[in-house]
């Protein structure tokens, strides 16, 4: 089983948005993915509950009775473990998560300060390295508005940072926001999402197929 977490220092970055959207693409490959929500503001599983039982997206279950044991839990069933963070690096859940996980993807919306904000995320991470010699961790540009000159410049100032930065990024598009309020992800919106969809696919590939 692999774990894949979704941190960040920040509200509103995307984090809950990805990492539903990144559980959905992974059972659209096939794969068997639940998703622990390990923020208590629980939007994640909020967002399950919206959503018909049947429309394909995956669990989610929240890390009520401490994380490292609910993943724990969830082992032997899966062959992914989607967790959404809360947006503070230094919550106990995030560290938790980072502790436990392979992959930590850190979604940076394009604007200096959310940068700056990564340089401590890069810190917290390589000062768990030693307890988690796995982790690997990959800032994802989220919410690009290509045509701005912002987000353009963003994916080269990111970088200069400390972490890697993912070639493929998420543009910010509406079909996320309705899909949220459908309690749906993007993978269910049919033609409407397919573009957003190719995305999570791409950096679903580009995640794994770096180990
Ligand atoms: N790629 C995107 N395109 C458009 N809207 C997005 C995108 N990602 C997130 N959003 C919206 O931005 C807001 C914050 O996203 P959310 O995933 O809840 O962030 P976080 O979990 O980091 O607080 C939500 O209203 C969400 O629908
Ligand atoms: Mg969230």
């Amino acid at each position: 089983m692999s774990i894949i977490a979704v941190v960040g220092n920040k509200g509103g970055t995307g984090k809950t948005t990805l990492a539903l959207n990144l559980a959905a693409g992974l059972a659209a490959r096939g794969e068997t993915v639940v998703i622990v929500d390990a923020d208590p503001q629980q939007s994640a599983y909020q967002w399950r509950l919206t959503g018909a039982e049947d429309n394909g997206l995956p669990d989610v279950v929240a890390a009520a009775m401490g994380l490292a044991k609910t993943v724990q839990a969830l082992r032997e069933a899966n062959d992914y473990v989607v967790i959404d963070c809360p947006p503070s690096i230094k919550a106990p859940q995030s560290e938790q998560a980072l502790r436990l996980t392979q992959h930590a993807l850190v979604p940076v919306q394009p604007s200096p300060m959310d940068l700056w904000a990564t340089t401590h995320i890069a810190k917290v991470i390589e000062q768990l390295r030693p307890d988690n010699p796995a982790l690997r961790a990959l800032i994802v540009m989220s919410q690009l508005e290509p045509r701005t000159t912002l987000s353009r410049l963003m994916p080269d100032a990111a970088r200069e940072l400390d972490l890697p930065v993912a070639a493929a990024g998420i543009r910010r598009r509406s079909i996320h926001r309705h899909c949220a309020l459908e309690g749906r992800s993007v993978f269910q919106a049919g033609k409407r999402g397919a573009e957003a969809a190719a995305e999570i696919h791409q950096l679903l590939t580009e995640l794994l197929d770096h180990g």
